[in-house]
């Protein structure tokens, strides 16, 4: 093994020196499209963020995406919850660990929250378990600020209508209250990472509200 002839510490390869900022809420409260503003208003300052979105955001996490949203596919709860887990598992270990142990900021379009509330009560997976398999899949891995984009079930899907709908989407009302329930309850349980924004208003209007909350950890 060389001999380090340098007096400086050697980096600890575990250490997370960045930012982890998720979204999280009901669909079409507008995630995909705040979490990207987010990116682009870091960018303009200068900042060094990157923008991840799951499921899919790795080769593997592509092809389990296609398993899990494909309309019509007959997929268990449980299997729904572990494909969910195994792509988070290839993201946290490709894409986000590194990139916050450079520093950066990581925005992502959900994370682990998402599984608690669409598989954990959505489907009645339950929450512990969902919890104790997204654990291992990210090696307890918790941003440090989650935005909840909070609108009611009605408005959120009135925006994605005119869009084909994945599987999940075209869930019934009752299952989409449910999760919307299921986020009130993770914002309570992790209420010193989460804050809630009112998704309602204009795109601009509500990445202001995002941003002010934002700024404050940055
Ligand atoms: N503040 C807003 N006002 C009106 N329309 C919006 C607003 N924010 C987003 N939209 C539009 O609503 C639709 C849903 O937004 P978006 O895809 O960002 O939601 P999402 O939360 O990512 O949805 P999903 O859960 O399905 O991924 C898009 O067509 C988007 O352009
Ligand atoms: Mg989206």
């Amino acid at each position: 093994m060389a001999k380090r002839t340098t007096s400086q510490p050697a980096a600890d390869p575990s250490v997370l020196l960045g930012t982890f900022i998720t979204f999280e809420g009901c669909d079409g409260a507008g995630k995909s499209t705040q979490a990207a503003m987010l990116k682009s208003r870091l960018d303009t300052e200068g900042k060094d963020a990157i923008l991840v979105r799951e499921p899919g955001g790795t080769p593997i996490g592509s092809r389990i995406r296609e398993l899990l949203l494909e309309p019509g596919a007959s997929v268990a709860p449980v299997t729904e919850a572990l494909l969910f887990a195994a792509d988070r598992a290839q993201q946290v270990k490709d894409v986000i660990k590194p990139a916050l142990r450079k520093g950066k900021i990581v925005i992502s379009d959900r994370f682990v929250d998402s599984s608690l509330a669409y598989q954990g009560v959505g489907r009645g997976c339950g929450l512990e378990p969902v919890k104790n398999l997204n654990d291992w899949a990210t090696g307890g891995l918790e941003p440090n600020l989650t935005v909840f984009l909070d609108m009611s079930v009605e408005d959120g899907l009135a925006r994605v209508a005119g869009r084909e709908l994945d599987r999940i989407e075209r869930e019934k009302r009752e299952f989409h209250e449910n999760v919307r329930y299921a986020y009130s309850m993770l914002q309570r349980i992790y209420s010193y990472r989460y804050i809630t924004v009112d998704a309602t208003g204009t795109p601009e209007m509500v990445h202001q509200r995002v941003f002010h909350e934002v700024s404050k950890i940055i």
